[in-house]
This record gives structure tokens, sequence and C-alpha cells, in this order.
């Protein structure tokens, strides 16, 4: 096939070995944790050195760590965060899955921070806030995808108090391409046009570490797939999963699965019902289609990590019996219905191909769809492409009602949905909150980057 990123997962032909890091411990990022209703976060975003299966890498980090370090708040809670550039491009932040207000310093994409400033943000959550998985990354148009593949994301963790576990872990999927110096390698054309994928998985930043369990226990593994461009199937094959939800949207109870589809930027809030034995979390592969001879190849299986469940006692019952009740918008008042469609075209003007919605690149002074504060409205979001593309809408939480000509009955929130090549899905989406002016794009963030994004103004 033809050399792209992502190609070739097995590690053959890379000039080191796996046998370096076979046995690291998977670490849990550091947590800050809200105190009197207040996060207060020092975020800075740098040049980092760390080690990356056995070598040394230069890589981008939020502070000392890679990933950025998990920040835990409750419903209502503020988050205060100064962020303090210093890489060479200009960055900003978004905090993705929480529905806060786009406008002034808030989760406002449209801000740009020049290498040697800072800004201080502030992100005030609703008392009735869904809880879940969300997490945060730059998003300045033109710099998100280099950066994110540099390594700058961390998890932001809405929690709940209702679902027992024995203890909790938070696991980043990202994937990174080295350059034989250690460096981060820069992206080609190819890889615009298709989505780079890195060569290298990494959970927590580390390269296949091994989780140590104890059989008997039930763990809470909040899985965040922070990949640029790789879909990641998810599975722990030999023991019992059960998905309490996806993004910020929490199922009216958790389901026994064998594996979950999080393309990038998705999110599962999963119970692991441990039992004795070795395992690998793997990732299944998943065809995200492609343009003719470069469809091949991308997000191909994988071995995220290696499992280690110690003691005899088997896997307990998961004790979440009751039904819970989320939110429904069926049955609302639709205030409007608009398609949308992902589009990609061959290039004018020197570029490889135009990427956009409905035939046009992201402009960052256009508004591309105006929307009645306070509506409910259905989305049918349309790819006509030759290949999946994940649809992100920033703030306003969306329900899906169709995805692959199905309709779906239970209450499906999620704020990343896949539309595969040449289908649609259906959403309803709330717009009743946090008037102002934000973005919906292709989480494949080179798209993204190469004007895969509009811009929506409620009010
Ligand atoms: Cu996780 Cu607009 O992105
Ligand atoms: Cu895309």
């Amino acid at each position: 096939g033809v050399a792209i990123g992502g190609v070739g997962l097995s590690q053959t032909g890379l000039p080191w070995g796996e046998s370096a890091t076979a046995g690291a411990r998977l670490a849990d990022p550091e947590a800050l944790r809200s105190s009197g209703g207040i996060l207060a976060v020092d975020l800075v975003a740098a040049h980092h050195r760390t080690s990356i299966a056995g070598r040394d890498a230069r890589v981008l980090a939020y502070g000392e760590s890679l990933p950025g370090r998990t920040w835990r708040v409750r419903p209502g809670d503020r988050i205060d965060v100064r962020l303090r550039n210093e890489l060479d491009t200009p960055t900003n932040l978004h905090t993705h899955g929480l529905a806060v207000s786009p406008r002034g310093n808030g989760d406002n994409p449209f801000l740009s921070i020049d290498p040697g400033e800072s800004i201080d943000y502030t992100f005030q959550l609703p008392e009735d806030h869904p809880t879940g998985v969300a997490w945060y990354h730059p998003h300045r148009h033109g710099t998100v995808a280099d950066q994110l593949f540099g390594g700058l994301y961390g998890a932001l963790i809405v929690e709940d108090d209702d679902v027992p576990a024995s203890s909790e872990r938070v696991l980043i999927i990202s994937d990174i391409t080295l350059t034989a110096s250690g460096d981060v390698a820069p992206a080609s054309q190819q890889d615009v046009m298709m989505g780079r994928e890195g060569r290298l998985l990494l959970v927590n930043g580390q390269h296949r570490p091994l989780i140590s369990a104890r059989a008997g226990d039930i763990e809470r593994w909040r899985v965040i797939n922070a990949c640029t461009s790789r879909y990641i199937t998810f599975a722990v094959p030999g023991q019992e999963l059960h998905l309490l939800g996806m993004d910020m949207g929490r199922a009216s109870a958790p389901r026994e699965i064998s594996d979950v589809l999080l393309p990038p930027g998705g999110r599962a809030d999963l119970l692991v019902a441990l039992s004795p034995g070795t395992a690998e979390v793997q990732t299944l592969g998943y065809d995200r289609g492609g343009m003719g001879m470069m469809g091949g190849g991308l997000s191909g299986s994988a071995v995220l990590a290696t499992l280690s469940v110690t003691g005899g006692n088997a896997a307990p019952p998961i004790g979440l019996a009751d039904e819970r009740d989320a939110p429904d918008l069926r049955g609302a008042t639709i205030a409007g219905r608009r398609e949308i469609a992902f589009t990609m075209s061959m290039g004018m003007r020197g570029r490889m191909m135009d990427m956009g919605f409905d035939g046009r690149a992201f402009d960052i002074d256009r508004i591309d769809q105006r929307v009645d504060a306070g509506a409910v409205e259905e989305w049918i979001i349309s790819n006509p492409t030759p290949m999946d593309h994940p649809f992100h809408l920033h703030v306003w939480p969306m329900q899906v009602i169709e995805a692959d000509g199905q309709a779906l009955d239970e209450p499906t929130w999620r704020d990343v949905v896949n539309v595969p090549a040449q289908g649609r899905v259906r959403v309803l989406v709330d717009f009743s909150r946090n008037p102002g002016r934000s973005v919906y794009h292709c989480h494949i963030l080179d798209h993204e980057d190469a004007g895969m994004m509009a811009s929506v103004e409620v009010g």
C-alpha cells in the first residue's frame, strides 16, 4: 500500500524495539479537584521532553506531564484557568463536552493566544450540568491537529455520586509518530487529506503500559479517544465490560458490551468487572473509508495495553439495577430543520483538497447558521464523501435520533457522532441555553484545520 501515517501498526521496521517499555505501569494522570465550588488551574502549553517507548522524545504538553492533569469537577462548579502559551504557534482552549457559555473568555473557539501570551478563562457549569467524561484541548483554527498530535490534551471529569466502583482510572488514548531524532513527525499532504494516524499508540502518554488490577473488583474506566484522526474500537477480550454512557450522555442503565467504537474525540464511561487472568486492551480496528488508493490500512487493530488481573475472586455482579431517566427531546416542538453536508472536492488554488461543509471552507468572519435562542432544532447531517467524518458540535447538547439508517429508541446524547461515508445521521439539538457563537466541525482534526468547520450563532 501507499505509505501514509498509520499504515503498519505492527512496529516492524521502526528503529527501536517494544521491549524497552513493556511492563511499565499505567500511570493515572494526577488529578486536580475543585474545592468550594471552584477549580483553579494554572495551565502552561509548552514543549516537553519525555520518554516514549524507551526513547527520548520532544513533544508538547500541558505542564510537566503528558497528558495534562485530570480536572475533576461537579455540576455547579466554576473552572478558572490561566493559560500561558509557551509554544511557537498560537493556541487557545476548548472544554470539549461542557455545555457552558461560548461568550467572552468562556468556551470561545475564536480566541487566539499568541506565543508568550496568557489568558484567563472562566467556565461556569450550571447546577444541572450532565455528568460524564469531557476533555480539554487546544482549538485555534489552523494549529489544532499539530498541537493535539504533539501531546496537548487532558481529561475533564464531571463527577456523579451514583455509580459504585472499587476504583477509577482515566485512559486517554492518543497516537504519535516520532522521527529518528525524537521529534514529532510533521504531517504530509496525504496525512492532511486522510487525517494523520501516528505509528505509536499511547495510553496516558505511555506505549503499551501494564494495568494491574484485582480480581473481584469493579473498576470504572473513563476512556477518551484523543487521537487526531484514528478511530478506536475499544475492547478487552476476556473481561466483562458494561457501558454506562458515552460522551456526556449516561444511558438509562448500564449495558454489557464486547466493544465500543470511539470516533476521534469520543469517550466511553465503562465499568469493568474483573476476573483473574491476563488480557489485552485493544482497538479492534475500523474501516473509515478513503480516497481511492489512499483508503487502505487506516485505524487498524492494535494492542493498547496489557491488563493483568490477580487474585482468585470471580467478577462480581454490577450493582446498578435502577433505571435512570435521561432527558429526551423527542416530543419537543421542533423550531426548525436544517441539512448540513460534509464536502470534499479537488482543490483550487494549489491545494490538494478543499474541505468544508456545504461546499464552503471555514471563514472566521462568516456566520453559517443562525438559530433562535431557546429553540430545539432537528439537524440532518449527511456525508456524501467516500470517508467517514466524526461530527462535533460545541456547547449545545445533541440527541442522536437516527444513525446507520436506524431510528434510536433510547435517548442517545453525544457530542461527537460518526457520520459514515455515504451515510447520514439525524440529531435534535437543544439551543435553550448558552446563547452566543461557536462551531461544529469534523473531529478528524486535520480536516478541521483544512476548513471542515462552520459557525453557529444562537441568540
Ligand atoms: Cu474536541 Cu471542537 O473539539
Ligand atoms: Cu473529516
